[in-house]
Order: structure tokens, then C-alpha cells, then sequence
């Protein structure tokens, strides 16, 4: 007998008769279709028709009942296993029994016998339509049947990074900032020390929008809002989208993310910006990488700095150093610029390029794939 088939409970339905042809206790209510005794598995020779007629009716009578007593929510597919084990063995029983009756007896056998098959198919008809009716969910919906795996999509890598660098920052004090991407000349180079002639400015490095407004060449500029909006002490980190006239290659691209840090107190030295992002990158590198400090140039800080992480890009050329973030002292004047007291006030600052860094943590030899929307590059890294 199949497992699992007493989920549903199917009344049975007057089978006197058959049950004490077959031995079966009477008054029975909990009946399994697939299990009734009510047709042998195989029917005595010379049975009388007035038995075999016998039995079609009760068993007419109990599928009747059951489909007619079943509650609509029943699993359709458990009563159609039920209804096709009905088919095959009870059904197929009392049609092989019809060659065993009299031979003037067969005619009214196999006539009633067809009735009865016609009479299940109609009942089971409208057992599904009565199950459609009353919400059609039990008729469609099979609970048990395997999900199909989908894709929920995830987020991208670098995202990935900015949120998981601006969770190590939180942790270190920092709070985040965010500032327009469409910003002054002022914002964007003035107030940040650029002297006016400086190559950044030129047209073919920076994307105007208008005579004084531009497409934020990095993110310091949010340094600057920042700074006239709260006065110190200042932790800020400042992730957001940035435009330059670069072309798309392997290790540039256009428009790319940066994350800004600013920290500014009194006393803060060149100790507290190494110290700071040494501890950052051992965090995030979980301290397998060596990285190292090397001396740099911004205009906007004094001295500068680049941190350098060293990486193996699986080319075959081995371990090499790859610059993630500049950074450096801020510069008085840009405090002056932004109104705040660069006798008493001092802090550092930093850029870095998330993209750049899950290149570097993940050994990803070209940047385009970041931007390529490969899926499955991308979800090498879902989480
Ligand atoms: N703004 C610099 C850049 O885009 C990075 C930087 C930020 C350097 C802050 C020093 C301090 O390259």
C-alpha cells in the first residue's frame, strides 16, 4: 500500500452488502478509496450477476459519497492518486471478472460496468469543478512540490565594500555624510587649495555642467560642506558617485565611486591618520595583506600620502603593491576656506576607491568587470 494516503478521510458510504460479501466490518467511517476491500483483486468464476451488480453499486455508492463528503480543500493530487489507484485495481478487477459471469449475463454486466466508469469520471468532474468554485487554490497549488531555485539577485561588489568599509568606520566614531554630485568650482577645487591654474580644471579633465557648475571631480568637496555646517570635533565618511574625463579601461573608468573621510579636533596628528587607517585595513584585510604609507601630493593636504596594499591579480606576475586611498593632513587653508580656526584645529583626511579595493581584495585583474553586469561574475560575490 502507498504511504501517506490517510490525509484524506473519505466517507464510506452504504456497504452492507459488499461487507458482508467481502468480510469487511460494517459502518466503518474513515475509508481510503485505494484500500477498500469492497472488489477482490480478483473476482471467483461464475460469480452471479446480481453480485457483480451488487458490487458496482456499492462501490458506485462509495466513491460517489467520498467525492460528494470531501471537503473542497483536500489535495486534488492525493484524490486523483486515489482515484487512479481506484482505476487500476478495483476497476480493472471487476472488468476482468466480467468474462468469469454467464455467458447471457456478460452483455448486462459489461453495460452497468461502463455506467460505473462513466459515473466516476462525472463525479470526479465535478468534485474539481466544486474545488475550482470555492477558490481553486487547493486545485492548483501543490504545497508539496519542489520550489524552483531563482536567482534573488544581490548586492554588487563594491556595494558590498562601501557598506562594509562604512561599518568599520562607524565602529571607529565616523559618521556618514553625503553631498551633491552636480557642485561648484568652488567646493570642487577653490576652497580645497587648487591653485586656479591647476590641470584638474581643464576641460579635458573634468565634465562641466555649465559655466561654474561641474560633475564632482571626487568627493572632498563634501570636506568642505561638512566643515561649514558642524564645527569640530568632525568624523565624517563620504561615500558617493564621481565623474571624471577618463578613458574605460582596465583600471579606470568615468564615473566611479569614492569614500571621503574627514576627522578634525584639536591635536590630531599625522599619528592619528596612520594609526587609523592601518587598523581600517587591518580589519578589512583581516591583516594577511601587508600595506604601506608612501609620500604623495594633493593640494588640498600637507603632507600627503598614498596607502599601497599589495595584491597578487593571478597574472603571473606576483605580489605587487596597489595604491587604494590617498590621503594626507589637512590643509590649513582649506580649514580657512571652510571658516574653521586653523590655529586651534588640525585633522586628516582620505580618499579611497571602493572598486579599486574589491579589486585588490578579491584579486580582480580589470575593472570593467565591475561595471560589465555579468551575471555570473556577480554573483561569485553574493552574499
Ligand atoms: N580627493 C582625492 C582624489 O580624488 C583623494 C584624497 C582625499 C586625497 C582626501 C587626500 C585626502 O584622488
Amino acid at each position: 500500500m502507498k504511504t501517506g494516503q490517510a490525509r484524506i478521510q473519505f466517507e464510506c458510504g452504504p456497504v452492507r452488502f459488499a461487507a458482508r460479501a467481502f468480510g469487511l466490518t460494517p459502518g466503518r467511517r474513515e475509508v481510503i478509496l485505494y484500500s477498500s476491500q469492497l472488489v477482490p483483486s480478483s473476482l471467483p468464476r461464475n460469480v452471479p450477476l446480481s453480485e457483480f451488480l451488487a458490487l458496482i453499486e456499492a462501490l458506485e455508492q462509495q466513491v460517489t459519497d467520498t467525492l460528494r463528503g470531501t471537503d473542497a480543500s483536500a489535495r486534488l493530487d492525493v484524490v486523483k492518486g486515489e482515484l487512479n489507484a481506484l482505476k487500476d485495481e478495483r476497476l480493472a478487477s471487476l472488468q476482468a471478472g466480467i468474462p468469469k459471469l454467464e455467458a447471457q449475463d456478460r452483455k448486462p454486466g459489461g453495460i452497468r460496468f461502463n455506467e460505473l466508469k462513466q459515473k466516476i469520471q462525472a463525479e470526479f468532474d465535478a468534485f474539481i469543478a466544486r474545488q475550482s468554485a470555492a477558490g481553486g487554490s487547493a486545485a492548483v497549488i501543490d504545497l508539496t512540490m519542489p520550489a524552483r531555485r531563482s536567482w534573488k539577485g544581490s548586492l554588487h561588489p563594491v556595494t558590498l565594500v562601501i557598506d562594509e568599509i562604512s561599518d568599520i568606520f562607524r565602529e571607529l566614531g565616523f559618521t556618514i555624510a553625503l553631498g551633491p554630485e552636480a557642485e561648484t568650482e568652488f567646493y570642487n577645487f577653490g576652497a580645497l587649495n587648487f591653485p586656479p591654474d591647476h590641470p584638474a580644471m581643464e576641460l579635458h579633465d573634468t565634465l562641466y555642467l555649465g559655466q561654474d557648475t561641474l560633475l564632482r571631480t571626487h568627493t572632498s568637496p563634501v570636506q568642505v560642506r561638512t566643515l561649514q555646517q558642524y564645527a569640530p570635533p568632525v568624523r565624517v565618511l563620504c561615500p558617493g558617485q564621481v565623474y571624471r574625463r577618463d578613458f574605460f579601461d582596465a583600471t579606470h573608468a568615468p564615473a566611479f565611486m569614492q569614500i571621503e573621510g574627514l576627522a578634525i579636533d584639536e591635536g590630531i596628528s599625522f599619528v592619528d591618520l596612520k594609526a587609523t587607517l592601518s587598523e581600517f585595513a587591518r580589519r578589512f584585510y583581516g591583516g594577511s595583506r601587508r600595506v604601506r604609507f608612501g609620500p604623495s601630493y594633493f593640494p588640498f593636504v600637507e603632507p600627503g600620502a598614498q596607502m599601497d596594499v599589495e595584491v597578487d591579480l593571478n597574472d603571473g606576475k606576483g605580489l605587487r603593491w596597489v595604491e587604494i586611498l590617498g590621503c594626507g593632513m589637512v590643509h590649513p587653508n582649506v580649514l580657512e576656506a571652510a571658516g574653521v580656526d586653523n590655529e586651534k584645529y588640525t585633522g586628516w583626511a582620505f580618499g579611497m576607491g571602493p572598486a579599486r579595493i574589491a579589486m585588490s581584495r578579491h584579486d580582480i585583474p580589470d575593472i570593467r568587470l565591475l561595471y560589465d553586469s555579468d551575471v555570473r561574475f556577480l554573483e561569485q560575490f553574493a552574499r
